[in-house]
């Protein structure tokens, strides 16, 4: 958390007082930490450095123009999962030949842009697609560049959700399936098979999911080889996770927040752990972080609205929810908060909640906290990933402000939604 930090008792990040920001745009507000983000950028890129690779940026975890752009300009590709996030990813200065698009829901005009912009690979995740895809190209009198995504069976024994690569999950290609299309799509006049892809899900912590990964996909390559196709690209998806629970029993208190922010494995590690194997294919590498990238740098600021006791519980009600910040409702997902202005005190023990009209509608349960009075701002950590891109408009709430912090500059990267916009249509 190399970038946020108390001054006294003020929340800073990089050198801008955070209270100023939510003073400034109001909340609730997204605020982002581009050191951070480059930071973590470098790191990832550094980690496989002794390979041909290219990081493909993960767009759904953040897909703030600005932020697309400041990735791109660092040499980021992109893993788009809709026509919008490739064209985000275009606009954003991203090359057409580093831009790869997954999705086991593919419309049809979805492949056919795919296909006329000639990405670097059509992510299929099914056998039907693969036919459809191989009719579009051939109704374009086109060769379409196809990576196959498999379903290599690796539990990353995380949240269901964001666990994609068990043999349940609606994601990828059996493995078996694969071998077989690996077979008839030889010398495919509309398909031309350049590359393989898995993704294992998401907030992994641990090395040997990767390691596993490694080892299936250099195995299936092999075979893809012998099978006489030329491969030019393994991509390994991301997935790798980030603390957002800080350590220990004094929780969220100002002493205690360090381990969150923090990356839950190295990416050295899981950069060595996937090679171990596939360094001997002598390919490219794609890896495809998300959250690793973006999360850490993300802050959401909100106001404390009224403080509420009833049926036995306190609770904190601020104006940001389940709208602005769906992990918590979704997931169960913990997010450490902190105030911008520290107050001394008793500590409290009470649920945040937001004002949406779902008793699902929490940013914490349970947590404790200082003293809090009406009008407090508070910072919600870890929320630069499936934060705003994650946001809704439900109960007719207009998106939050996003501004992004550099040194002591700041500025607003996306308007707050307009309430006209919501009966533009
Ligand atoms: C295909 C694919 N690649 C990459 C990612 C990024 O995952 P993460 O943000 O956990 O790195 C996702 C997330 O869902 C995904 O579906």
């Amino acid at each position: 958390m190399q970038y946020l930090q108390y001054d006294r008792d003020d929340l800073v990040l990089e050198n801008v007082p955070v209270r100023q920001l939510a003073e400034e745009y109001g909340t609730p507000l997204y605020v982002y930490s581009e050191s951070q983000i480059r930071d973590n950028y470098r790191r990832m890129d550094e980690a496989f450095a002794g390979v041909p690779h290219r990081l493909c940026y993960a767009v759904k975890a953040n897909s703030n123009p600005e932020i697309l752009r400041l990735l791109a300009e660092m040499g980021a590709g992109a893993d788009a999962v809709s026509i919008g996030e490739m064209h985000l990813s275009l606009q954003a200065g991203v090359a057409p030949e580093n831009i790869v698009f997954a999705g086991v829901g593919k419309r049809d005009d979805e492949i056919e842009f795919a296909i006329q912009q000639n990405i670097r690979g059509l992510n299929v995740e099914s056998e039907m697609e693969l036919q459809v895809v191989a009719d579009i190209a051939a109704r374009l009198q086109r060769r379409a560049r196809v990576s196959l995504r498999i379903n290599p069976d690796i539990d990353i024994h995380g949240h269901p959700y964001i666990s994609t690569g068990r043999h349940q999950d609606k994601f990828g290609i059996a493995m078996d399936v694969a071998r077989r299309l690996i077979t008839e799509y030889r010398d495919h006049p509309h398909v031309q098979l350049v590359g393989l892809h898995a993704h294992l899900g998401s907030q992994i912590a641990q090395i040997l999911p990767y390691r596993k990964l490694g080892e299936v996909m250099y195995e299936l390559a092999s075979f893809t080889a012998q099978q006489g196709h030329r491969l030019e690209y393994i991509d390994v998806g991301g997935g790798l996770g980030v603390r957002y629970e800080p350590q220990g029993d004094e929780r969220h208190f100002r002493h205690d927040w360090q381990g969150v922010n923090e990356l839950a494995i190295e990416p050295k590690a899981v950069a060595d752990a996937l090679l171990a194997s596939l360094r001997q294919l002598e390919l490219p590498i794609l890896f495809e972080p998300g959250r690793a990238l973006v999360a850490n740098a993300g802050l959401l600021l909100t106001r404390v609205l009224y403080l509420k006791e009833t049926g036995g519980k306190r609770f904190v009600i601020v104006d940001a929810g389940m709208t602005e910040l769906l992990r918590p409702s979704l997931y169960s997902a913990y997010h450490a908060i902190v105030p911008l202005q520290w107050r001394e005190g008793e500590a409290i023990q009470a649920d945040v909640v937001g004002p949406i009209c779902e008793s699902g509608d929490f940013l914490a349960r349970d947590r404790r906290l200082p003293p809090l009075q009406r009008g407090d701002l508070l910072a919600v950590l870890t929320a630069g990933a499936y934060g705003f891109s994650l946001s809704s408009n439900y109960n007719a709430r207009p998106r939050p402000a996003e501004v992004l912090v550099k040194d002591d500059q700041h500025r607003l990267i996306r308007a707050r939604g307009r309430l006209e916009a919501l009966w533009a249509g």
